[in-house]
């Protein structure tokens, strides 16, 4: 008898201070229910991002800068992206029906601020477990034409 009331309090105490040190960890659950709260109150395809990018014109798809998109594309993101699965980062897919053009021009070319200040790629780095979009330092030209090629990709 004696025994189990001492099991019992160990099991309480240990759940007590586990409560405590939930509270001081890096990525908490109400902070992670804070960010999902701000993302669901905006409209995603309003939300330009926060870097050079203020305005993308966009007609039909012009194959031939999806095409250098698409070089471009593989030489500096497959290590952590692939179009149609999980990887890294997110899968690529449709990623031009989900965020605007210019939110993914900024994503491109100023990650590290994006990740700190922008409400939907705040949720993506906690997703993705911390791991941080590399900026791959690519010329606005450059994202405009990886631009083109996820416009192929939807
Ligand atoms: C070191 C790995 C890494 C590299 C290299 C990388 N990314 Fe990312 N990317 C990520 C991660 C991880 C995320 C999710 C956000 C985060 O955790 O920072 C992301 C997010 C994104 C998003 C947002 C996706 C969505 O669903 O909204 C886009 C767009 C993107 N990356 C494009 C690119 C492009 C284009 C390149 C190449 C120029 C590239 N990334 C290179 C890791 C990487």
């Amino acid at each position: 008898m004696k025994f189990k009331v001492i099991i019992l309090l160990t099991v309480a105490l240990a759940w007590f201070s586990c409560g405590d040190k939930k509270s001081d960890g890096p990525v908490t659950e109400p902070a992670k229910e804070e960010v999902k709260k701000e993302v669901a109150d905006a409209d995603p395809m309003s939300n330009k991002g926060i870097g050079p990018i203020s305005s993308v014109t966009m007609g039909e798809i012009d194959a031939d800068l999806a095409a250098a998109g698409e070089v471009e594309f593989k030489a500096k993101c497959t290590a952590c992206h692939k179009i149609s699965k999980r990887h890294i980062g997110p899968a690529l897919k449709g990623v031009t029906e989900r965020r605007s053009p210019e939110w993914i021009m900024n994503m491109i070319l100023n990650p590290e601020e994006m990740v700190q200040k922008d409400p939907i790629a705040k949720q993506l780095l906690v997703e993705y477990n911390g791991a941080p979009m590399a900026n791959q330092n690519l010329t606005e030209d450059e994202a405009r034409a990886i631009l083109e090629y996820f416009r192929t990709k939807n």
